[in-house]
């Protein structure tokens, strides 16, 4: 059987003449005119082919109009011109290959519309309903668009690992890496001979990359084991880090705001029928943000000045805002959303709230003493980008990495690139997911990544 993606099917180029498709029905109606009309998705897109199947198939009694949501089959046929609405081509089934039967008391995607949190529970299932098949496919096209990025400016992309005895953020958020039985044996037994974790971002490794080979970029999934329950954190997730040798904080959040229009002009152009469906089931305004973001100039602001703005709005604040405290997400969404309508670059952030890499700005505010860190924002998001210019002093790390209570020697190789030939260095941390998010207007993230990995969720 030589299938043809239903997507290619319905462009019609193939009028008249015999193919066979195959998928998932989704809908079926019988007339009593000795004809059925099935609807077929296989996910190449959102539309659905219909197929035509009439009483002269040997299986038609037996079979085809026994056909129900979630069967599949391969259908083989004439394409023709259609007379229905919304479609111009249609399949004349000169045969009808039920392959898997579809329980309709039991198979849970009936044709309506189900609730998001239900259709967690059934997230082997999801795929095949129209969101999902949609969220998959933008995400597909994000992630190429990422590799198209940096592959055509002369990035390398580079693996690093996912066990790690480092805790780059050093936030403490680590799962733990074991081959020991609880409470038996000591670190030096573990399988490593050492404690590890998983990692909770490439950067430090990929320093050691960038710091050799110049522009490098890593993808690939990250650990938190926050226990935060909201609609933008999993403890699985994604993450793009760019990092560039010979690179300050300007230049990173010039990369930055260049990838990230990239990205969303890919999704704009590449799945335009995706996008139509967000903008009219999820979101009625996520096709505007999209092209607006595309074409604007991203707002530059110091963290020391998005204090002052958020202090003046005319607000009540579940957090007040005050400088040398994190931005909170209302915060975040306030800069973005209300003060400036667009993306919202946050730089120089109090050293006190930020990682030991971040490089310690030489001239700060009155306020205190402020790294080289920026966080993007964009609306509903909030933080989709966070990146930093490094510390290449190795005094300076070595004394921020004490302050933070890290013993220097358990990082001496990330030491030894400010040893041995040191350049001033930079980069960031995308959350793909955070991405898929504001590019379909989905408002959970556990509805962007296939199978969720939240506190107290990991059924499949
Ligand atoms: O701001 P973060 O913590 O930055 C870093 O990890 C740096 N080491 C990156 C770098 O400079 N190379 O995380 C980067 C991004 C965030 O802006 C957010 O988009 C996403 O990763 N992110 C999460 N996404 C989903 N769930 C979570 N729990 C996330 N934590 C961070
Ligand atoms: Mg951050």
């Amino acid at each position: 059987m030589k299938r043809v993606p239903i997507k290619e099917a319905l462009t019609g180029v193939a009028t008249g003449t015999e193919i066979t498709v195959a998928g998932w029905v989704r809908t079926v109606r019988t007339s009593k005119g000795g004809f059925s009309f099935i609807t077929l998705n296989d996910g190449s897109s959102l539309a659905c082919i219909q197929v035509v199947a009439d009483e002269q198939l040997p299986n038609y009694r037996s079979e085809v109009v026994h056909l129900s949501a979630g069967c599949s089959v391969a259908v083989t046929g004439q394409l023709v011109p259609s007379q229905g609405r919304g479609q111009t081509v249609e399949l004349r089934a000169s045969e009808v290959q039920v392959i898997g039967r579809a329980d309709p008391e039991r198979y849970p995607i009936q044709p309506k519309r189900h609730s998001f949190e239900f259709l967690r529970k059934q997230a082997h299932l999801r795929p095949r309903t129209n969101t999902f098949g949609a969220v998959a496919r933008v995400r597909n096209t994000i992630c190429a668009a990422i590799h198209e990025f940096f592959q055509s400016r002369g990035f390398l992309y580079v693996h690093t690992p996912i066990i790690t005895p480092s805790d780059c953020e050093g936030a403490g958020q680590l799962f733990r890496v074991t081959t020991l039985e609880p409470g038996r044996g000591d670190e030096q037994e573990d399988f490593f001979g050492r404690r590890t974790n998983l990692t909770v971002s490439g950067q430090l490794e990929l320093e050691a990359y960038a710091c050799a080979l110049g522009n490098v970029y890593s993808f690939g999934p990250t650990f938190r084991a926050e226990n935060s329950n909201t609609p933008r954190h999993l403890a699985e997730f994604w993450m793009v880090e760019p990092e560039m040798a010979f690179c300050d904080l300007q230049g990173d959040a010039a990369l930055a705001e260049e990838f990230l229009k990239s990205i969303f002009r890919a999704v704009l152009e590449r799945c335009a029928e995706d996008m139509a469906f967000f903008n009219q089931r999820i979101d009625s305004t996520v096709i505007e943000t999209l092209t607006g973001i595309v074409s604007s100039e991203f707002v530059h602001l110091s963290y020391t000045e998005a204090i002052e703005i958020l202090q003046r709005a005319q607000r009540r604040w579940e957090y007040p805002p005050t400088w040398g405290a994190e931005l909170q997400t209302e915060h975040e969404r306030f800069l973005t959303e209300q003060s400036f309508k667009r993306p919202v670059i946050v730089t120089d952030f109090p050293a006190s709230i930020k990682p030991f890499y971040m490089r310690l700005n030489d001239s700060p505010p009155p306020q205190g003493p402020t790294v080289a860190a920026m966080d993007v924002l964009v609306p509903k998001v909030g933080e989709i980008i966070g990146g930093s210019q490094r510390e290449e002093r190795l005094e300076v790390l070595t004394e921020r990495m004490r302050g933070a209570g890290i013993d220097p020697e358990a990082y001496w190789w990330y030491l030894d690139l400010r040893r041995y030939g040191t350049v001033p260095h930079a980069g960031f941390g995308l959350g793909l997911e955070r991405t898929v998010q504001f590019a379909t207007g989905m408002a959970n993230i556990r509805d962007v990544i296939p199978f969720p990995r939240t506190p107290r969720s990991a059924e499949f």
